[in-house]
């Protein structure tokens, strides 16, 4: 018997993944970039036992079993087993044929465009690496599993590279700049609504792609700004950074919009906190904060560690909430707490 547990981060991506160009291998439209989260944060954490005396795959999510007959699961164990034993040559025909037992867990909602399914297939593919003997890129066999999920190979800063091969062995991800690089950068995740999403990203980017005008624009638009996105990690440009992923968002959601059925991901608490970032940054007189929403309501902003105690102290006034411990992983939260609210927000209603 052979057990491995693994843990794989949460990325966020601030150049957008959407659309497929082959359903089947999840070959994207476009390039997307993302950033990491350090792995203590939001994280899933997989067992993967395996044992020549199981008679059958089986695989918990949170607590529950789940549907092992899953295509996308499938379509991992498949690519895992075809390369087992890579790293032993002895072991290969061996280690093909055990089954394998998985238990899964997120410390985080799922499924509420959190971005768990990139946490959760990149740590699955890693964790049945470890468990078959797979070497080389892996960042492929997570991408079969859901699409996102090849950037969380990495940590830093990851490119998805679109790529041009039929059978997709160049659509992979890249580091672009590692975890050390721009160490002043902070992510703040403010979870609007931790259900469930009513359209799922695969269902949604598909219509998007049958139905949608602008998402052909977008197309020819990605390039360039994949491009410049690189070159403002490169340089640690943060205006040119923040203000590249907030058009970024807006132009998926608007991409959304345009779909039919229209897509509307973010509600009306997403859109009063785009309010207050842009408000944020004109107070300061330059970008100092970028919002980006997935396929979800829920407001990711990325910002250099000054404006984390600022910007916090005016969404949690506007936000309140008398449930302990919300502002997690803020050394100073009695401060951000305690702040007064700056010139140019007094005519936003406080939400209670
Ligand atoms: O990997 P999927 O199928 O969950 O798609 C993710 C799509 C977005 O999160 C909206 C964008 C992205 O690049 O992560």
């Amino acid at each position: 018997m052979i057990a491995v547990t693994c843990t794989a981060p949460v990325n966020i991506a601030v150049i957008k993944y959407w659309g497929k160009r082959d359903e089947k291998l999840i070959l994207p439209i476009n390039s997307s970039l993302s950033g990491t989260l350090n792995q203590n944060d939001m994280k899933t954490t997989t067992t993967v036992v395996a044992s020549p005396d199981f008679d059958r795959d089986r695989i918990w999510l949170n607590g529950r079993e789940e549907d092992i007959q899953s295509e996308r699961i499938q379509r991992v164990l498949d690519e895992i087993r075809k390369r087992a034993g890579d790293r032993k040559e002895a072991s290969k025909e061996k280690l093909s044929t055990y089954k394998v037992h998985i238990v899964t867990v997120n410390n985080f909602p799922t499924a509420a465009g959190l971005a768990s399914s990139a946490s959760g297939y990149c740590c699955l593919v890693y964790t049945l690496a470890q468990v078959f003997q797979v070497s080389g890129d892996i960042s492929t066999i997570a991408r079969v599993g859901s699409g996102s999920a090849c950037r969380s190979i990495y940590g830093g800063w990851v490119a998805w590279d679109m790529g041009n091969e039929i059978d997709g062995s160049d659509s992979r991800a890249r580091q672009v700049a590692d975890e050390h690089h721009w160490k002043e950068m902070r992510v703040l995740v403010l979870v609007v609504n931790d259900k469930k999403k009513e359209t799922s990203s695969t269902a949604g980017m598909q219509n998007s792609v049958e139905t949608s005008k602008l998402i052909q624009e977008r197309v020819k638009i990605v390039p360039g700004r994949m491009a410049q996105m690189e070159k403002s990690i490169a340089d640690r440009d943060y205006e040119t950074f923040g203000q590249l992923t907030m058009r970024d968002s807006d132009d998926f959601h608007a991409v959304c919009a345009d779909t039919q059925p229209p897509i509307f991901y973010m509600n009306e608490t997403s859109k009063r906190v785009v309010d207050i970032v842009k408000r944020y940054n004109r107070t300061c007189g330059k970008t100092s904060a970028a919002y980006t929403f997935d396929a979800g309501p829920n407001p990711v902003i990325y910002l250099l560690e000054e404006h984390v105690s600022p910007l916090l102290s005016i969404l949690t006034h506007f936000f309140p909430s008398d449930e302990k411990n919300y502002v997690r992983n803020v050394p100073d939260v009695e401060n951000v707490l305690k702040r007064e609210l700056p010139k140019g927000f007094e005519d936003i209603e406080k939400r209670v």
